[in-house]
């Protein structure tokens, strides 16, 4: 089996399913992919939201792929499958998709974050992080984690040509690690690298909070819509 996810002569070219799709995330993703020729399932809890943001994307600039509105089942049923979900709704939602997942390889994006009025929290994953949760619920799917700390903003962006970055990718499989690795070179100039085992993703996944934040604009990271304490006083 090939894990390369580049289209080849003669051969149809698989879909990328991305289950919760519809969100800034996996809108950016999507419009990636779609850039480098790819067709894309992108998945929602309503075929109709879907279907809606499927066709804001076929309309961007230089798309020469396929974006579809599907459920989210629909798009787990793809051989490669990214999920962009928020993090409470998570494990939850792989969860009920398991049979859809089985046998395929899923590339989990998620940061367990919570956003409060003083900043970006962690949240504290028994797992061990996101991604290993997700492997607990999908024993039958090949997980990697990867993408965490590639920002919506760019990949959304027609103006930003060209992606670039280190992005570190783990899973415990390595068909998985190769797969992740040739989907993401088609994101862009980003370059993946085979960072180890899944539970590696803990790292990548605690350091969400403090990267989401420097990159936010400084009115909206330092918040003053809160009782100053002594010390700011
Ligand atoms: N945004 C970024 O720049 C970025 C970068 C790196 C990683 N990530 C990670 O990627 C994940 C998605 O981020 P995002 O910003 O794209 O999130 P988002 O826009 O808030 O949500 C993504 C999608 O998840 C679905 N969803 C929401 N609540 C749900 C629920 N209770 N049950 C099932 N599905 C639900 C929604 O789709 P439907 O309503 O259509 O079903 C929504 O469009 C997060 O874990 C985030 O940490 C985000």
């Amino acid at each position: 089996m090939s894990s390369d996810a580049s289209p080849q002569p003669g051969n149809p070219v698989p879909p990328i399913g991305i289950i919760g799709g519809t969100g800034r995330q996996g809108r950016g993703l999507a419009y990636r992919l779609a850039l480098a020729g790819r067709t894309v399932l992108l998945g929602s809890r309503r075929e109709e939201r879907a279907r809606e943001w499927a066709a804001r994307l076929m309309a961007m600039p230089r798309v020469t792929g396929t974006v579809r509105g599907a459920r989210n089942a629909q798009a787990a049923s793809a051989a490669l499958v990214i999920a962009t979900l928020p993090y409470p709704a998570h494990a939850d939602t792989l969860g009920t998709l398991r049979g859809e997942l089985a046998g395929a390889t899923l590339i989990d994006c998620t940061n367990p974050i919570r956003r409060t009025a003083a900043g970006i929290d962690l949240i504290s994953v028994p797992a061990g992080s996101a991604a290993e949760e997700a492997a607990a619920v999908l024993p039958d799917t090949l997980v990697a984690a990867a993408l965490h700390h590639v920002s919506s903003a760019s990949l959304i962006n027609p103006a930003n040509a060209t992606l670039t970055g280190a992005v570190p990718v783990y899973s415990d499989h390595p068909y998985a690690l190769e797969a992740a690795c040739a989907l993401i070179r088609h994101l862009g100039a980003l370059q993946p690298y085979q960072a180890g085992r899944l539970r590696g993703a803990r790292d990548a996944e605690s350091r969400a909070p403090a990267l989401i934040t420097a990159s936010l604009p400084h009115a909206d990271r330092v918040r003053t819509d809160h009782p100053p304490t002594d010390q700011a006083r």
